[in-house]
């Protein structure tokens, strides 16, 4: 990643109009971190001085304590498709709410939304809940276990698919571990051949964010992912396609989107409405290794999957998230990047975009490289792009990330796009160009 330059007081500027806009959040966090780490409750979403305290959130807009409304881009790490307190959600949890939460036994909403899945997803045959997208990583690779007989797993470095020792090799500087999991390159289908002819008869499942999201936006090179799926059947492996995210992609997922047929595919975020959702699905003769008259079933346990309020929230979420909503997320998340890359042009500030459909990596860089692999942190002058975005009304990712929601258009659109124009500003502003015809020239 190349250095910038950034001027003391341009970036202090920034971060002193987000401390003066922010009073209550700070007086919020120094009492959250007397009770919890560093006074939050999951890894992402912290960065300096402070992340904000929200109040509510309505439609694709965030209400800070302080009053302060914000076009919510990162939308709960990609968990609301269609923003805050979606009315047809909210008015089918009120409807449930009254019949109960949750029981032992199962529900009409529970099967009806297993069988909307098993209808939409080209790879589905049989379906598991559980309550979070790290669950259901765990269940994929505890079923492809069992059902290879085989212990490792092969996953991309820096592939993110939740907070689960196995699946977390290859973050955080964590090196491979001989016989359990297995290391490649996203993007050089070489590195997962080799892998698989190497260590092929102990790997049960290769496991892969097709565009991956977390710590640095990355779009697979054309063919990458159909020459692992290949070379991972041939070596009797299962391709696990993690689509917690990318199930935006397309109506079936990215396995519609890059004709891929993976033999599991595990869900969580957005695919429960707002409300807590994993889900695992696939081959119904590898799911069946679940099946309890087997005669060595592998246990799978969780209170609340498939609970009742999660069921009915998932199902409206997904009867309004068709093709069309998709085209017209994806074209307002194009016309979003231009308008983006045109002004930091025209501003001489180098901002790489990557991304595809309604997900977007945005970063103060000419090169981007690996992110700070503890924190996902993707550099000084990124931070500051948020920090200033936040001024300016918008909340994108700590990191550079955006994803739209589908009520992120008309004026909500308008504001967020005017927001990081201005943001833009603030951080050329606070770029110390060495000459003074550099800018132009960037
Ligand atoms: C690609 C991917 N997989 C899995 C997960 C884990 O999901 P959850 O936070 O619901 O446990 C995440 C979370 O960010 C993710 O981005």
């Amino acid at each position: 990643m190349t250095r910038i330059p950034l001027s003391a007081s341009g970036a202090g500027a920034i971060e002193a109009a987000y401390r003066a806009r922010t009073p209550a959040s700070a007086e919020a966090m120094t009492r959250a971190r007397r009770y919890m780490v560093r006074g939050l409750t999951r890894g992402w979403g912290y960065h300096r001085p402070y992340p904000i305290v929200a109040e509510r959130g309505d439609g694709p807009y965030l209400t800070d304590l302080d009053g302060n409304r914000y076009v919510d881009l990162a939308n709960n790490g990609l968990s609301l498709i269609h923003g805050h307190a979606f009315p047809p959600v909210v008015d089918a949890l009120r409807a449930a709410a009254g019949r109960g939460s949750g029981w032992l036994v199962g529900s009409q909403e529970q099967i009806e939304l297993a069988q909307m899945l098993c209808e939409r997803i080209a790879a589905f045959e049989r379906v598991r809940f559980t309550n979070s997208g790290t669950e259901s990583g765990m269940l994929a690779v505890k079923v492809a276990r069992a059902a290879t007989g085989r212990p490792a797993v092969l996953k991309a470095i820096d592939g993110f698919h939740g907070s689960y020792d196995d699946l977390e090799v290859g973050l955080y500087d964590r090196p491979e571990v001989p016989g359990r999991v297995y290391l490649a390159h996203f993007g050089d289908p070489e590195s997962f051949e080799r892998q698989l002819i190497s260590h092929g008869d102990q790997i049960a499942a290769v496991v892969l964010e097709p565009l991956m999201f977390s710590g640095l936006v990355t779009v697979a090179p054309p063919g990458f992912l159909a020459r692992v799926q290949e070379a991972t059947k041939r070596a009797g492996a299962l391709f696990v396609l993690d689509d917690c995210l990318m199930l935006r992609l397309a109506v079936g997922g990215s396995a519609e989107r890059y004709s891929l047929e993976p033999d599991l595919t595990f869900l969580g975020k957005f695919v429960g409405g707002g409300m807590p959702m994993g889900v695992l699905g696939g081959r119904a003769d590898v799911m069946d290794v679940l099946d309890p008259h087997r005669e060595d079933p592998l246990y799978h346990g969780g209170s609340f999957n498939g609970n009742l309020l999660s069921c009915v929230a998932s199902r409206v979420a997904l009867e309004h998230f068709d093709a069309s909503t998709i085209a017209s997320m994806d074209a307002l998340t194009a016309s979003l990047r231009e308008a983006l890359e045109a002004h930091a042009a025209s501003l001489g500030v180098p901002l790489t975009i990557v991304g595809e459909g309604s997900v977007l990596g945005v970063y103060v860089t000419d090169a981007p490289g690996r992110h700070d692999p503890a924190t996902f942190n993707a550099g000084e002058p990124t931070r500051l792009l948020h920090l200033a975005a936040l001024n300016h009304g918008v909340l994108m990712g700590p990191g550079g990330e955006i994803a739209l929601s589908s009520v992120v258009a008309g004026e909500a659109l308008e504001v967020a796009r005017d927001g990081l124009l201005q943001a833009l500003e603030d951080v050329a502003a606070a770029i110390a160009f060495s000459s003074p015809d550099e800018r132009t020239r960037t």
